[in-house]
């Protein structure tokens, strides 16, 4: 049930019956104090200033026209005309009963969507590190949401796999297959990238023969090509093995490098040029941008092709979007990558644009993300100073969740000790993440992340293990709980509400792609179960009918967590 949207109906049409213009936006928010009721309409006073009149008087006539019979059981107006809205504690029973018996939560069902997301994307003979961490994550928690509103998402991995970096690494694999040393080069690709540079710079017999292998891979040459896709091949089952650790759903049908998009270059450029929005520069082709300015305050030239006939970055993008409009018929194409690169994608998409490759329909959204800090502000590092890599962050964040396990039970078989030291560990430093606003750098700390007070993964899946604790000792399911939910403790009331409240929650992440916004809600909604708890005895409850009704709220609770927490990726365990 989506309260939000239901409440906006009926106020936007009580402002029209007000005489408010057209299209009037009632602006309902859930309130931020409990003496302004559950929800709060704020759109009078902006309506009542395009009428000319005062906002009180339209506020009182609004609420005249208001039929919230059944829903709220109190309207007021307040201040210089908001309206407060009371819900009415039967309509919210009737509904969490509803959502009990669907196994969709009650949710409303959405017009399907095609979404394409965009994230990860590690380069080829790289190690992924902390940079892609982010994107993967989040990325992650945006397709597993979409899906579960039952959008068609189409995963796109968009590696590096291409570029004049590649004559090189051909050279050097070539060279580390004569000596028959090409698997264990291959074992650590970051090692394997710094030897081929140093072959590079240093041996111009090898540069040479880079360069030649650049143009014959171009050219579609096959040893090449075969050279080529074992070094992709390569990287990605070792990136394959950092998803599956990392509980990631991408796969290798996913990944939709670069270089998909090659063929397509050519055509694109002689067709900017063609419509006279690329112009001859110098040897290169370019598209001077009115919407971009240069240091000098004029149009900005985007090279979309080189003096050498090499293609860039830019070209590639545009050619992204365009196929994912007229291959992937996507409706939207979400692309989560760190805001370094929003120049670049506004340049891509306005050129997009204005060659008409997609409709005016479909909609490109760069959901970007800041950088990852140390706890000194300075971007995440090693102690000596590298690139910290991702196997070995995960490692240590196990191995943490270890030592913190073992001393809250020290008792717990090892297997299941491994088992939840593993779940909490990712859980850790996935929901660190997921949990800040993505828009600004976030601090990575062990301590923070791995502490059980808080909004952190351990709090949540400790309170989730709470909650699922409460069904093994009263041993029932469902199907005992015949009796109806009775909302009577204020609290009762409260959790009750907040769980009605999950659809505009993983709505509002759908469409914003905020995750945290979800992490906040979960993390609510555990202390609004604890205090619940706290106050209203279930197992010891008064009357068989209070210790269904409260079994009841417990048992929807536990699945808005698990819901919740696998929207974003979060494992959880039964203890812990
Ligand atoms: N591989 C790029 C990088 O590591 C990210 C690609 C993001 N996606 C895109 N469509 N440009 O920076």
């Amino acid at each position: 049930m989506n309260i939000q949207a239901i409440l906006s109906d009926k106020i936007s049409a009580a402002m029209q019956a007000a005489g408010a213009p057209e299209g009037s936006d009632a602006l309902v928010r859930q309130s931020a104090k409990a003496q302004f009721g559950d929800y709060q309409a704020n759109g009078v006073m902006g309506a009542a200033k395009k009428m000319g009149i005062n906002p009180r008087q339209l506020a009182e006539q609004v609420v005249n026209h208001l039929d919230l019979e059944g829903i709220a059981s109190k309207t007021e107006i307040a201040g210089p005309g908001f309206i407060n809205i009371f819900l009415e504690p039967t309509w919210i029973t009737t509904h969490v009963e509803r959502a009990l018996n669907d196994p969709h939560l009650g949710l409303s069902p959405v017009k399907p969507e095609t979404i394409v997301i965009d994230y990860s994307a590690p380069n080829v003979a790289k190690q992924m590190h902390v940079g892609h961490l982010r994107s993967t994550i989040i990325g992650d928690a945006a397709a597993r949401t979409q899906e579960y509103l039952g959008h068609k998402v189409i995963r796109a991995n968009h590696v590096g796999d291409w570029g004049t970096q590649f004559g090189m690494l051909i050279a050097y694999l070539e060279k580390m297959q004569n000596e028959n040393a090409s698997d264990m080069a291959l074992a650590d690709l970051e090692e394997f990238y710094r030897e081929a540079k140093q072959h590079y710079d240093a041996d111009p017999a090898f540069a040479e023969r880079a360069r030649g292998y650049v143009v014959k891979l171009q050219s579609g040459d096959e040893y090449c090509r075969k050279m080529w896709r074992k070094l992709v091949d390569i990287t990605m089952q070792q990136n394959q093995e950092t998803y599956r650790r990392l509980n990631v759903t991408l796969t290798e049908d996913d990944v939709m490098g670069e270089s998909l998009y090659n063929s397509m270059l050519p055509g694109i450029v002689a067709d900017l040029k063609a419509k006279g929005l690329a112009v001859e520069s110098e040897g290169a082709t370019v598209v001077y941008l009115d919407e971009f300015k240069n240091k000098e305050g004029e149009p900005m030239g985007v090279i979309v092709q080189k003096k050498d006939g090499g293609f860039l970055y830019t070209t590639t993008d545009i050619a992204c979007a365009k196929y994912r409009h007229e291959v992937l018929h996507a409706d939207r194409s979400l692309y989560y990558i760190d805001s370094r690169q929003h120049q670049h994608l506004m340049q891509a998409w306005t050129i997009v644009r204005k060659a008409g490759y997609i409709p005016d329909s479909m909609s490109l959204e760069h959901h970007m993300f800041g950088m990852m800090l140390g706890k000194d502000g300075k971007p995440f590092k090693t102690r000596s100073g590298g690139t910290v890599r991702l196997s070995d962050l995960l490692d240590e964040a196990i191995e943490r969740a270890q030592a913190l396990i073992r001393t809250k039970n020290p008792d717990m078989p090892e297997d299941e000790l491994n088992n939840v030291a593993n779940v909490v560990g990712i859980g850790a430093v996935k929901y660190a993440d997921l949990s800040k606003s993505r828009t600004t750098d976030y601090i990575f700390d062990w301590d923070n992340m791995l502490a059980f007070e808080g909004n952190t993964a351990p709090y949540m899946q400790y309170a989730y293990t709470r909650v699922a604790s409460i069904f093994k000792k009263a041993d029932v399911t469902q199907a005992d709980l015949t009796s109806p939910v009775m909302l009577e403790d204020p609290r009762e009331i409260a959790l009750a509400t907040r769980l009605m409240q999950f659809e505009e929650t993983i709505l509002q992440v759908a469409r914003d792609g905020t995750p945290h916004v979800m992490c906040a809600y979960l993390y609510d909604l555990a202390g609004l179960f604890s205090s619940f708890y706290e106050h209203c005895p279930v197992l010891t409850a008064d009357t068989e009918a209070q210790r269904q009704s409260r079994l009841k709220l417990a048992l929807l609770t536990q699945r808005t967590l698990k819901t919740g927490l696998d929207t974003l990726g979060i494992d959880t365990v039964e203890r812990m």
